[in-house]
């Protein structure tokens, strides 16, 4: 079990943060808050014509946890095609950053959720279907129970 002290990883991302920033014109643009701890994440993709995510940048207003999500959760996401990028779940990207301590796993939902979000409106602006997303809230805080 996790004992609650942050991992190299996390430590690493939440100092030297990868991707922070905004595209313009991006493909899609997601945007997840959680009304709970007053944190939002907004991430940002380029996506080209083959499906594959060229670019991707996001912006967090939120705690060191959700800083560091979001930078794991968009270097697993980069070069990769819509279809592997949903299959990135938060548990990936906690298990990547070397664990969370269990009061900040709804961080790492954020990471997830905001990428959904981001898909979802490049989906609707591009008039796709994107099998197996589901419309994602614009606000976790109802269901934290990410485990
Ligand atoms: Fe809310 Fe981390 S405490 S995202």
């Amino acid at each position: 079990m996790y004992d609650g002290v942050y991992s190299e990883e996390v430590m690493d991302h939440f100092t030297n943060p990868r991707n922070v920033g905004e595209i313009e014109n991006a493909s899609g643009v997601g945007t997840v808050g959680n009304a709970k701890c007053g944190d939002i994440m907004r991430i940002f993709l380029d996506i080209d014509e083959n499906h594959v995510i060229r670019d991707v940048k996001f912006k967090t207003f939120g705690c060191g946890a959700a800083v560091a999500s979001s930078s794991m959760a968009t270097e697993m996401v980069k070069g990769r095609t819509i279809d592997e990028a949903l299959q990135i779940t938060n548990k990936a990207v906690t298990k990547a950053l070397g664990g969370l301590p269990q009061v900040k796993l709804h961080c790492s939902l954020l990471a997830e959720q905001a990428i959904h979000a981001a898909l979802w409106d490049y989906a609707e602006k591009n008039g796709v279907a994107i099998e197996g997303l589901k419309k994602p809230k614009s606000d976790i805080g109802d269901h934290e129970d990410s485990e």
